[in-house]
């Protein structure tokens, strides 16, 4: 049975697949610190997007292969031309087209999986993660990343980003997706079967101590924010309005040198 794929709420336009590049090295340091993919050497990746975090699975693990899995043919196409481009990725990826929430592929087929930012876009997770277990080995390690929107706090108050970000979150509920699914883990892998489950607040906090490091975040942030600005404006949820009164607050705060800026995503690990 496959079911229909969610609506993706950042769309499928090059610059959002140029982003997520981008977002993948610059978060890299976060998700990808001391994963548990030891002496694994067949990785299942979910909705592997543009392949960028493969490459960095790749370049960490080298004794690594990986399989990902996605269901969008542009993203698929990406993630082709940019691992070929990649030659110690040589002969150690395979990319299929496929929906997590129905994978084609054998049971116990995986001993390690690796799921970034995919559940906040899906209809059914509890239904990926018992696909993502069938797939492993017992005891294989799994790790996923992903969103908790309620945690953005951003000083000083901006009226319009706030509202623009709650219109963000109420678009992806509606359709479909999960801007909070990182809190729900837990339960999820949980309630899939899943042991040994840990989740992990993986945070920016943002301040006067590292104003470097709250420049960089802060043009991160727009980028994010600014990619679904069509889908929102195409949905009617904001207006020109609200997204050009958020672009003049983010430009304030990333002038102002006292602004501080918090987000925190989750990160759970488990056993199949
Ligand atoms: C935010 S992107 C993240 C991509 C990648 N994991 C990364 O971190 O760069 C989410 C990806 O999941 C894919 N996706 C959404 N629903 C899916 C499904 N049911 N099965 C497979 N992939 C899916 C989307 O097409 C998109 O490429």
């Amino acid at each position: 049975m496959t079911t229909t794929p969610t609506g993706y709420l950042h769309g499928y336009r090059a610059e959002e697949r140029e982003r997520l590049h981008r977002q993948a090295g610059f978060l890299a340091p976060t998700v990808h610190d001391g994963l548990p993919f030891q002496r694994r050497t067949k990785l299942i990746e979910v909705g592997c997007g543009v392949g960028a975090q493969t490459e960095i699975l790749l370049r960490r693990w080298p004794e690594l292969h990986v399989t990902g899995v996605e269901i969008n043919d542009e993203q698929l196409a990406e993630a082709r031309r940019f691992l070929a481009s990649i030659p110690s990725a040589s002969g150690r990826v395979a990319l299929t087209k496929g929906d997590a929430t129905n994978l084609a592929i054998d049971a116990e087929s995986f001993d390690s999986a690796f799921l970034c930012g995919v559940l906040e876009h899906v209809g059914d997770p509890a239904r990926v993660l018992a696909e993502v277990r069938r797939v492993l080995v017992p005891g294989s390690p799994i790790v996923c990343s992903e969103v908790l929107n309620a945690t953005f706090f951003v000083d000083p108050y901006s009226k319009d980003t706030l509202r623009y970000w709650t219109s963000l979150n109420e678009q992806q509920l509606a359709m479909g997706g999960d801007p909070f699914v990182g809190a729900k883990l837990g339960n999820l892998l949980a309630g899939a079967g899943f042991r040994d489950v840990v989740t992990e607040v993986k945070s920016f906090h943002l301040d006067n101590r590292d104003p470097v490091a709250r420049a960089e975040f802060l043009a991160y942030w727009t980028d994010l924010l600014l990619s679904s600005a069509p889908a929102l404006l195409d949905a009617k949820k904001v207006d020109e309005r609200v997204v050009d009164g958020m672009r003049v607050e983010l430009a304030r705060v990333a002038n102002d040198p006292n602004s501080v800026f918090f987000y925190a995503f989750i990160q759970a690990r488990a056993r199949a």
